[in-house]
């Protein structure tokens, strides 16, 4: 699909509760960009839910600096704008994009789970990723989040296979309309954000699509040191906790390394 067939169909599309719409054919990354239009906007509004959506980045961003390959026409690459109503959403909100995104993404037959925090994974294989940002000290009325996040839908093997990750159309067995596709994810991520109902059971059906199985031995990194332990579950913030030979640690950022 081209930049304008593309576009056309965005534009003609069902984009669930966003209501403000930036196209991009490329940009470096749309998190940055979501970054600088916060900074341009004046204070004092509530901002409504918006999404950047590009075609193409030519530096996408991944989490701990990593790099987001997004080859032009391979992939959804999307940041949406979301005001925050109250300090749990701001804990709940990587469970809540990760069940979304999952969810969106088993709709499309993909059977879609989440390795913490939020990689979204099928078979071992990456499918998704998350990046949230709060530049959050422009409060607005309200703090916004930037919620980035990368959907690789027809990306080619050959990239896939360099890094080790897998596609929509690869995983279906079939092209996806990827706006279709698009459609979907801020269905399900949306409603997930916006009804805190959803919240009261956030935990269990996070819980339930996560790859690891109590009992794991998990590998990660953090303060520069690797460490080892088993995987016990989480907390109610959505920490893991693990068991290591210094008794439980609970870990709230970082990176499982393995497996
Ligand atoms: C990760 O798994 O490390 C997170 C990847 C997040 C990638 C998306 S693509 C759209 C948005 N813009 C970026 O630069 N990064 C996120």
């Amino acid at each position: 699909m081209t930049y304008s067939e593309f576009l056309g169909r965005v534009r003609g599309a069902d984009l669930g509760g966003v209501e403000n719409l930036v196209t991009l054919e490329s940009v470096d990354s749309t998190n940055k960009f979501a970054r600088q239009l916060l900074e341009e906007l004046p204070d004092g509004q509530r901002l409504a839910p918006t999404l950047i959506l590009a075609y193409g980045q030519t530096a996408g961003m991944g989490r701990q600096q990593r790099i987001w390959t997004s080859a032009e026409g391979q992939g959804l690459y999307c940041s949406l704008l979301w005001s925050l109503s109250d300090p749990e959403e701001v804990t709940m909100l990587p469970l809540s994009v990760g069940v979304g995104i999952c969810a969106a993404l088993r709709r499309a037959g993909v059977s879609a789970g989440i390795k913490w925090p939020n990689d979204i994974l099928v078979g071992g294989a990456k499918v998704a990723g998350v990046l949230i940002e709060l530049p959050a000290l422009r409060q607005r009325p309200q703090p916004v989040a930037i919620i980035g996040f990368g959907v690789n839908t027809s990306t080619d093997r050959e990239t896939l296979e360099g890094l080790g990750a897998t596609s929509v159309d690869h995983e279906s067995g079939q092209d996806q309309d990827p706006v279709g596709l698009l459609s979907l994810l801020l269905d399900e991520v949306v409603e997930e954000l916006a009804n805190p109902d959803r919240r009261e059971d956030l935990r269990v059906r996070y819980r339930e699509l996560l790859t690891h199985e109590v009992g794991d031995q998990l590998r990660w990194r953090q303060g520069g040191a690797d460490w080892s332990g088993r995987f016990v579950g989480l907390d109610r913030h959505g920490r893991l906790r693990v068991d290591t030979s210094e008794g439980e640690r609970l870990i709230a950022a970082g990176d499982i390394i393995e497996p």
